[in-house]
Order: structure tokens, then sequence, then C-alpha cells
């Protein structure tokens, strides 16, 4: 072991309650797992904790509607996520829920510091309450006309439409979603922590190193924005744990999650002898990471570290931040079947086809990342089946009928060996900073190394010749020890497949074991590792989702999220100038015509006033040719020319929607004229 032994507790955000695991989920807990395990196999102490996130209204309202206690739905549901996350073999030490006492008991302390500190107040401020269910209504709950732009039956925090982002309050023509009457304001009395009194210590944090440089640079908004106070309270009816010396009061739903990652490790500690406090009391040098997606950030980087630096414990040494999955280049659908839950998943394809893919895409920053089906069927069958697997098969069979099970005293070819064996180092650090498409891609780089070995030296032909038998037994032996060395490095992100691997090896794999090598040691029989992945599989899993689809419009739609902070985020800030550098011009469509051979494509011409540029547009769902000719357009004038299979394109046309025939390129009033720069 390189460096000595670190002490690392390592979480995941929790999953609310009231939804299923999907593959979006999915991909922050495989993330996890496969960073622990590569933890574990490098012998380092590394847990990792989880749970259900069982408060605030929507899980309250849900467990109603189907009759049953909130306690009642989260403890099912929770059984049912830890399942599906199990069959995944995304293995945390513990997976909690966050309504334990525990948590309220560790809640409430934080509270009572924080309020001791002086870094509580109360306000009385004025919200939308529903006069029939008696209650306050978050933003979400809240349905009406769009203040900016009338829009009708919009969110009661930000319009589709228009995209303005405002209060519930300001909401024309409000309507509870929840019973449907007309809500009306209501005074009530908050609780508030005082996040500004620790904006320097947040700024100092973030430099620490603490996130990635993107994320940091938006949190950056925030502080020029300036930080605010945050309402912490609900009032009942509210499923949470109630405030202390106020009755009728509860913590926000943000207030007890977080801290729910120490309760879930408390539980286990207690279970297990190990020093709660080690990990999380101030000035530790134990590490801790929290993995999440983008979307919560906010949380996790501003008032996270605020409530814990005021109540006295440590910071997170780390916040790994993620991008959202996208299926087949758009956001996950029910109607298309991309919503895709893990059982689902499950009834259709092995979980570690998803585990390699999404490796195999992942890396450190929080670009969102496409789980393509064509592209993962293609990868998972040549890359796991077609050339890792492959290794072994081909050079197995030889060594169980032909030499006794056993591999060869002596391998040949040290420098293969060697160069197996030396890229142990720059896998790990792959690894241990998250960039697991580059620790894949070299991986497989090695496999085509090995196989392409194998072909060479062709133990099929070899075999038949009786003066070759030393050889052959050597080359199928070496070939043996690669696939070996490669199960090593892969064992993070296949835990089964490296098992049933060992079975065949009869050995134990961990990463120094990639440093010795297997002579003269007895093999098992080898057994099929992996079946490909079939289309048609993807093809049934797609159209159980929207089987799943049609039997959840028979309950009644209600937003699922508790989302009044967390709003879906634009991606990554860009520099003005990188802005300043798009040349967007007005353009006439002069001509459109179908391309030959493509299915999404058509084919424009597009006058600029005097230039003519030629552009492939995605947009054949949408529209046909003929009712776009004459039409004016925005264009981005100065992309580089692509060569295309169907021909040079020269820019490219703006257009909005989520796909399909729901896609409308962009208009520009009338007056405009070709060649026209949009600013
Ligand atoms: N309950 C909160 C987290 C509290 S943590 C103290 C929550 N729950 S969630 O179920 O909505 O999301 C859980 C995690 O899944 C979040 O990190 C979220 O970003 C992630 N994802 C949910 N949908 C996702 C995708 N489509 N793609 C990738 N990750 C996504 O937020
Ligand atoms: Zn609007």
């Amino acid at each position: 072991m390189a460096d000595s032994q670190r002490k690392i507790l390592v979480t995941s955000a929790l999953p609310y309650a009231n939804g299923s695991i999907h593959l979006g989920h999915l991909l922050e807990h495989i993330q996890t797992d496969i960073w622990t395990r590569f933890q574990r196999l490098r012998g380092h102490q590394c847990y990792s904790v989880c749970a259900d996130d069982a408060h605030g209204t929507p899980v309250m309202l849900k467990a109603r509607e189907l009759g049953i206690t909130p306690e009642e739905m989260v403890a099912q549901t929770r059984a049912e996520h830890h399942q599906d996350l199990t069959a995944f073999l995304v293995n945390y030490d513990n997976y909690y829920v966050t309504h334990s006492p525990e948590n309220r008991e560790l809640s409430e302390y934080i509270y009572k510091q924080l309020d001791q500190a002086g870094y509580i107040s109360r306000h009385t401020i004025s919200q939308l309450y529903d006069p029939q269910k008696e209650m306050f209504l978050p933003d979400r709950f809240v349905k009406g006309t769009c203040p900016s732009c009338g829009a009708e039956d919009q969110n009661g925090d930000s319009c589709d439409v228009c995209s303005a982002t405002y209060r519930p309050t300001e909401v024309k023509n409000p309507v509870s979603v929840i019973s449907g009457a007309t809500p009306v304001l209501k005074d009530s009395e908050h609780f508030f922590f005082d996040l500004p009194r620790f904006e320097g210590m947040l700024k100092d944090w973030l430099r620490s190193g603490a996130i990635q440089t993107e994320m940091a640079n938006k949190l950056q908004e925030w502080f020029d924005e300036g930080l605010q106070q945050w309402d912490i309270s609900r009032d009942a009816p509210y499923f949470g744990f109630e405030i202390p010396g106020a009755p009728g009061k509860f913590f926000y739903v943000w207030v007890d999650a977080p801290v729910g990652y120490m309760a879930s490790f408390k539980h286990y500690c207690d279970q297990h002898n190990i020093d709660f406090d080690e990990y999380w009391k101030e000035g530790s040098d134990t590490e801790l990471y929290h993995f999440i997606g983008k979307d919560i950030t906010y949380f996790h980087c501003l008032f996270w570290p605020a409530m814990l630096e005021g109540a006295g414990f440590r910071k997170p040494t780390g916040v790994n931040v993620h991008g959202f999955v996208t299926v087949n280049g758009a956001k996950m659908s029910k109607s298309k079947g991309t919503f895709i839950k893990a059982q689902t998943y499950l009834e259709h394809l092995n979980p570690e086809y998803l585990r390699y893919y999404f490796a195999s895409k992942l890396s450190d920053n929080v670009h969102d990342i496409d789980l393509n089906f064509e592209d993962f069927v293609q990868k998972v069958n040549s890359d796991l089946v077609g050339k890792v697997v492959n290794i072994a098969s081909r050079c197995a069979g030889f060594i169980t009928k032909k030499f006794g099970g056993q591999l060869a005293e002596e391998l040949p070819q040290p420098e293969l060996i060697k160069e197996f064996q030396d890229a142990s180092e720059t896998i790990a650090e792959y690894f241990e900073s998250r960039q697991y498409h580059r620790a894949i891609r070299l991986i497989m780089s090695l496999a085509d190394k090995a196989n392409q070995y194998i072909d060479a030296e062709a133990p099929w032909v070899t075999i038949k010749d009786e003066n070759k038998q030393a050889d052959t037994h050597q080359v199928c032996s070496l070939g043996i020890n690669l696939f070996r060395i490669l199960m090593v490095y892969l064992k993070p992100v296949l835990p089964q497949l490296a098992e049933k691997s060992e079975a065949f090896l009869n050995d134990t794999l961990d990463w120094s074991s990639a440093q010795s090598l297997l002579t003269g040691h007895e093999i098992n029989k080898f057994k099929a590792l992996m079946q490909r992945v079939d289309m048609d599989k993807v093809n049934a899993m797609v159209d159980a989702s929207k089987e799943d689809l049609k039997a959840a419009e028979q309950q009644k739609a209600e937003p699922t999220q508790d989302t009044e902070l967390s709003k879906d985020p634009i991606s990554e800030t860009i520099a003005f100038e990188d802005f300043a550098k798009i040349d967007l011009r007005i353009a006439k469509i002069a001509k459109a015509e179908h391309v030959e051979g493509a299915d999404k494509l058509l084919k424009l011409q597009l006058d600029l006033g005097g230039d003519t540029k030629q552009v492939f547009a995605g947009i054949k769902s949408a529209y046909d040719p003929a009712e776009l000719e004459g039409k004016l357009t925005v264009m981005v004038a100065n992309l580089a020319p692509r060569k295309m299979r169907f021909g040079l394109s020269e820019g490219m046309v703006l257009a909005a929607g989520p796909g399909g025939k729901d896609l409308w390129i962009m208009e520009p009033h009338e007056g405009a004229q070709p060649g026209m720069r949009v600013k």
C-alpha cells in the first residue's frame, strides 16, 4: 500500500421516500459504490451510509392518499429502496431512514447549539394557506396565472412559458393543487437560520478544494446575490420533527435530511462499536465525502457546512457533484418510456451492464450523462463480453482439457505483464479522482493488448502441434493471468463478475493482487461469466416503463418532490467572452428538403441576406420541409463547418422543446431581415 490507511466516511444523497428508485438515482449510488469499493480494495477503512428522506409535505400527502400513516409508508419505501439498491450491488454499511430516534436527537441537538449561539431568529411571515385542508401550501402546491406573462396554470414559483420566477403570493388567481380551493394569506411565525454570518467561512471552505471548480464558480453567484436568512420551520400539519420548545412548528425537511447522514452512521456506530465522534467532531482528521446531484448543491455547500460549523462539528472534506442522467439525448421521459425504475430495469437486464456503462461515462465534472441505448448495448457487448471475458474463455478450455487445470510454472512476455502491472497506480489515481471513464478506457486498452497477443499466438492452432504443447500452455496461462489483473482493476465496478472470476481463478482479489502472478496454480472449470445484451431486452424494458406510466396515470397526478429551493439548475455558466463569440443571425429558409437515409435530419439552405449556408437540422420529427420554406429563423452563423455523412453542415438553427413533434424553431418577428445580427 503506497499510503497509510485512511479513515473515510462516504454518503449518497437520501432518496425521497415517496417515489421509486430510478436510473437517475442509480447513477449516483453506482458512482458512490464504485468509489467506496475501490477504497476498500486498496485497504482503506471506508464506511458508506445512506437513508430514505422521510419528511415533508409530499410524503405526508402521499401517505394520506394511500390511507396509511406516513411512518408505515416510509417503512415500506425504505425497504423497497434498499432492496433495489442491493440488487444493483450497491453496498451501504447502513441504509436507514431520517424518521429515526438518532436523527431526532441529533437534529434537536444541532438546533439547540445554533440557537444558543444566537444563529436562530423568529419572524412573522405571510403565506398562502389552503382554508379547506387547513394547511400552508409549499410553492409547488400552488398553481395559477403567471404574474409576468399571464400564462395560465403555471407553478407557484416559476413559469414554464416565460421562465419567470416569483413568489407564490405574486401568482394571479392562485389555486391549491391539493383541494382546488382558493388559498388565502395567513400570518405565521417562522424560525430563521442566520446563513449570512457564515459567509467568510463558506468562502474559505469552498476555496479549500472541497468542491469542483465549476460548482465553486456557480456558488460565487449566490454570494454575489447575497446570502439570505434561511427559513427552517414549517407549520403543522407536517410530517417531520417538532422543533423543541415550539409546539406545532416542525423542522423543514432540508434541516434534518443532511443530519440524516450523521444519524445513519450513528446507528451503525452504536451497533458496531465504532467511535462516531472520531468522524464528526471538529478538527477530525478522518475524511468525509458527500456524493450528490447538481440540483442540491445549494443545500450541501451553503446550509449544511454552516449548520455543522455553527453547531461545533467538522465540515465535509469534499462534496462530489454529478450531472443528470439523460436517456437517448433527452431528459428522462415517462411517455417515451425512458423514465426507468430500478425494478423495471432488473426485470430485463443485468445490473452490472448499467454499472459498467455509467462507469465508462462518469468523470469528475458535473456534465449530464447520456444513456444511449445503442451505445449501451454496443459497449457492454464489445468491451465486457467481446474483450474482457473473451480473454478467459479463449484460454480456459485448453488449461482444463489439456493441462489438468494447472497453470504453467513460467510465463512468457515479461514486458506485457509489466505493462499490465504498471498501470495499477494510474488506474488507481483515476478511480480516486472519480475519472472512472479514464480508468475504463485504460483497462480496455489493456484488454485489447491481451487479445492481440492471443490472436497472434493462436493457441487453438498450436494446441494441435505435439511439439508446441509447452508453449501453448504458457500462452494460455499468461492469458488467464492478464484476465486476472484486469479483473482486479474492474472489481470496484463489477463486483459480481469479479466474484465469479474469483471462483474460476480459485483466488481472491484485492488491489495488490495485480502485482502477483498465478503460476503452477490450479484453476476451476470455466463457466460463462456474462451474457451479451440483446437490444430486444432494452426495448422490452422501455415498453414496460410505458406500462408503468399507464398504471400511474390512473392515480391522481401530484407533485412528487419538495422542490421549494431546488430549482432545476441552468447549466454551468460561461464567461461573457464565450457568449460574445457566438454569431447569431436571422436567416431565411430558402429551401428545405428531406435527406435520403436520415431519420432525423432536414437539409436547409439558409439565406443570410447575400451569403447562403447549408445546414442539416434535426427537426424532421416536427416539420414538413414545405412548411419551412420562406420562414425566418435564427442560426449560429459562425459554427465551424462539420462534415456529415450527408454533406457539409455550416451552422445550426435554434429550436426549443422536449423533442419529437414538440420542437419549434425560433421564429423572429417579420420585421427582421436575413443577415441581421441577433443581440
Ligand atoms: N431528498 C433529497 C436529498 C437529501 S440529501 C440530504 C433529494 N432526493 S431525490 O430523491 O430527489 O434525489 C436524490 C439524489 O438523486 C440527488 O442527488 C439527485 O440529484 C439525484 N437525482 C435525481 N434525479 C436524477 C437524475 N435524473 N440524474 C442524476 N441524478 C439525479 O433530492
Ligand atoms: Zn410567464
